[in-house]
């Protein structure tokens, strides 16, 4: 058996279908909203990797601290023989769980970015050839059918990308994951954690405009898959924090009164001179209410590690 699977959950068109329909009520509703999952196209999966080495976007490198530190604790509790990743993007910073996890059987990257997969998938089997990895093309937030493979199962979602959803589908999207785990299974969740607004803020609105692009790409997409005519040039890169909610949130401000066509879905949208269009939330989290979210989920939270600076953090927790 070649230990390379890659598996299309959902026909190309369904995805097709999706878009349109994310499209025609989000930008149809008030505000306008665009869910951050069509960012990931080929070209925003490398923006996204080129995210992750700014000097401020600090996530990765203070997920990957906790890794390289408490990998062997969090192999020797979950003692996992499958490996799940939910949004899995490039799997560096996995690379810590697989050296860690002795006895591992079958690793599963699923990711909405088939271009992310693949270069992960044989980037890893480089260095891993006796690996089995059975990859997902897959979104996580619908339910998701995983394979047949030996457990116990530890199922990770790292990067902060659980921030990405709002409460309401965290709690939907905890009750999904926790449906996926038998008695003895546990979750590792990485969380970006609150603290002052300069550091979040510069961490979205880099001195380079990477993120400022990454933020555009998603206007590219529309325009590709459903031949709109955004003009990326016309509209401005927003973070902001919302202190309130405790999330950053990216928005991209109209630079004119303008009208977009997408004939994808029979569309012509109204920008007013200043309008936002909602792209994405970013939520930062404190361990209590990462600990109450995980509780209402029939998840019992048994161990919590941040990084030297205390910005963000990694979680395990076990199916009750
Ligand atoms: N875990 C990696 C990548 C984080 S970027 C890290 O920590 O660096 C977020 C990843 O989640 C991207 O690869 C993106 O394609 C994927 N993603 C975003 N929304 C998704 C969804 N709804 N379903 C599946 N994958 C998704
Ligand atoms: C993937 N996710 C956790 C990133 C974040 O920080 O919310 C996506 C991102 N958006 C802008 N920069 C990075």
């Amino acid at each position: 058996m070649s230990p390379f699977h890659l598996t299309r959950t959902l026909p190309e068109d369904a995805t097709d279908a999706a878009l349109r329909a994310d499209v025609l009520s989000g930008l149809t509703g008030t505000p306008k909203t665009l869910p951050p999952k069509w960012f990931y196209d080929a070209h925003g999966s490398d923006l996204f990797e080129r995210i992750t080495e700014l000097p401020e976007y600090y996530p990765t490198r203070a997920e990957r601290e906790i890794l390289v530190a408490r990998s062997g604790e969090i192999a020797a509790a979950a003692r996992a023989r499958t490996l799940v990743e939910l949004g899995s993007g490039s799997s560096e910073k996995t690379r810590y769980l697989l050296d860690a996890l002795d006895g591992l059987h079958t690793y599963v990257p699923v990711d909405v970015s088939e271009s992310a997969l693949t270069q992960a998938g044989h980037a890893l089997l480089a260095e891993r050839p006796g690996l089995q990895v059975h990859a997902l093309i897959a979104d996580f937030t619908v339910s998701l059918a995983l394979p047949d493979t030996p457990g116990p199962r530890l199922i990770a979602f790292l990067g902060g990308t659980i921030g990405n959803l709002v409460p309401a589908e965290r709690a939907v999207f905890l009750a999904s994951v926790r449906s996926l785990l038998s008695p003895g299974d546990a979750l590792l969740l990485g969380t970006d954690l609150v603290k002052e607004e300069k550091t979040l803020v510069e961490a979205y609105d880099d001195a380079s405009g990477v993120t400022a692009a990454f933020n555009k790409n998603v206007l590219s997409v529309v325009n590709r898959e459903l031949h709109a005519d955004f003009d990326p040039d016309a509209f401005d890169h927003v973070a902001l924090w919302d202190t309130e909610n405790e999330w950053i949130e990216m928005r991209l401000r109209s630079r004119r009164e303008q009208t977009v066509k997408i004939p994808g879905v029979d569309l012509a949208v109204d920008f007013t001179e200043g309008e936002e269009l909602r792209t994405e939330v970013s939520a930062k989290f404190r361990k209590e209410g990462v600990r109450a979210e995980l509780a209402a989920a029939g998840l019992e939270l048994t161990r919590w590690w941040t990084d030297e600076a205390g910005r963000f953090a990694l979680s395990l927790s076990v199916a009750r």
